[in-house]
């Protein structure tokens, strides 16, 4: 069944993704099954997205019913579920309004163009963003990521963006031109490993933009939606300094729709109508299933204190992986983490890896072979991105399996 699978991936599906020869068959809470049976411990959420684990019954109830009432309504009309969810997302953040899309990318889309918008009257439109962030995709997904391997056969790329060092204010500062319309930044670059902002940088930068007319312009796609333990992840890093700390629009999606495909853009109400009628569009954007999703999984995360469970588990799971550093500090070099955000970097002197594959990926496949899911990031991290309702027993056992792992590579 699963070799027969993966032979029609391969006639029929278009290569662009690396896969793992994994063939998922279903999941329940923090487990997927594959098709021959085996169990996984699932720790990489689907990249930050599965937040309430598999099959949640009250995620696939609310399912159920918006579907047999209202499955599409164009955005040429209104209807109660967007509306709600737009004020739910809203009163989180601060007066704004919802732009309702289908993607991360599509929700760094949205950005640019609000910021090619805002500056046009004065042709300004550069928009500067960090080294080593990840943005998405799409041409202007790509243009605005700092990483040169998405970039890579395809110019020519969107003018108009400047990479600058992360968490570098001089390096931002330095990078303004008289063009400079926005900066762009993840409050936790996540696809480069896990490297949260610091508080000093995202109060510096709020401070700068406000001096320069610049919009702030925040990535909330893959630490946004409470994996920090706040709804978005400068709450979290600014803490009591949060004051009235606000970007002045923030990308969601991946967590949002809980593994049903969302994306949205808060834009705050100061230029909330910068993209007026007819500016932008999208026909599934804000689509009433995957808004009745969104609905339920913010009132589930208030019910269950889902918030705090992430940072209870996400120290649970860094003190436990702090052990077994402690014991094998050759294959875990360091772990940088915030809430559920948990980047490990991992050593590559593994007797059994060979020098084709980087060190994350062959890690990731040792311990698939251990039934547990993570997720790789460049060349030697090895990520945890659970569920926010992942248990201390489930916690405990991907840290045993993780424990496992490394002396049986490392005996
Ligand atoms: C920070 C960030 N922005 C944007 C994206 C793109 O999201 P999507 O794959 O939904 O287009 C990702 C995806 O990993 C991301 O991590």
């Amino acid at each position: 069944m699963s070799q027969e699978i993966k032979d029609r991936f391969k006639q029929f599906v278009a290569p662009t993704y690396g896969r793992f020869p994994i063939t998922l068959d279903r999941g329940e809470g923090a487990y997927v099954w594959d098709t021959d049976g085996k169990r996984y411990l699932d720790l990489g959420g689907g990249i930050a997205v599965n937040c309430l684990g598999h099959a949640h019954p009250e995620i696939s109830q609310v399912l159920a019913e918006q579907s047999s009432r209202l499955m599409h309504c164009t955005n040429f009309y209104h209807f109660d579920g967007q509306a709600k969810l737009a004020e739910n997302l809203a009163k989180r953040l601060g007066q704004g309004r919802v732009f309702f899309c289908n993607s991360g990318a599509e929700s760094s889309e949205v950005m640019i163009k609000l910021s090619r918008r805002f500056g046009q009257a004065e042709g300004r439109f550069e928009v500067i963003t960090a080294e080593n962030s990840f943005h998405g995709r799409t041409m202007a997904g790509i243009s605005a990521t700092g990483q040169a391997k998405v970039k890579d056969g395809f110019a020519p790329l969107l003018p108009g963006f400047s990479h600058v060092p992360f968490n570098d204010l001089d390096a931002v500062r330095a990078a303004i031109t008289p063009a400079t319309v926005a900066m762009m930044i993840e409050g936790v670059q996540g696809e480069s490993g896990i490297r949260p902002a610091s508080a000093e940088y995202l109060l510096g930068l709020r401070e700068l933009c406000n001096e320069k007319n610049l919009l702030l312009l925040w990535d909330g796609v893959q630490c946004g939606h409470f994996r920090t333990g706040s709804f978005q992840s400068f709450q979290a890093i600014l803490g009591d300094q949060l004051g009235d700390f606000l970007p002045d629009a923030v990308g969601m999606a991946k967590s949002l729709g809980g593994g049903f495909p969302m994306g949205a853009v808060w834009i705050s109400e100061k230029h909330a109508d910068v993209l007026g009628p007819g500016t932008h569009g999208s026909t599934f954007g804000g689509n009433p299933l995957a808004c009745a999703v969104a609905n339920k999984i913010l009132e589930i995360i208030d019910r269950d204190a889902l918030a705090q469970n992430a940072i209870e588990m996400g120290r649970f799971l860094v003190e436990g992986l702090t052990a077994i550093q402690q014991k094998h500090p050759d294959e875990i070099r360091e772990i940088r983490s915030i809430g559920l955000l948990i980047g490990i970097e991992m050593g590559g002197e593994v007797p059994s890896f060979d020098d084709k594959k980087p060190a994350s990926v062959q890690w990731v496949s040792a311990l698939h072979e251990a039934g547990m899911l993570t997720i790789p990031a460049g060349q030697s991290v090895v990520r945890f991105l659970p569920a926010l309702n992942l248990t201390q027993a489930e916690a405990a056992e991907g840290l045993g399996l993780f424990e496992q792992t490394i002396e049986k590579l490392t005996a």
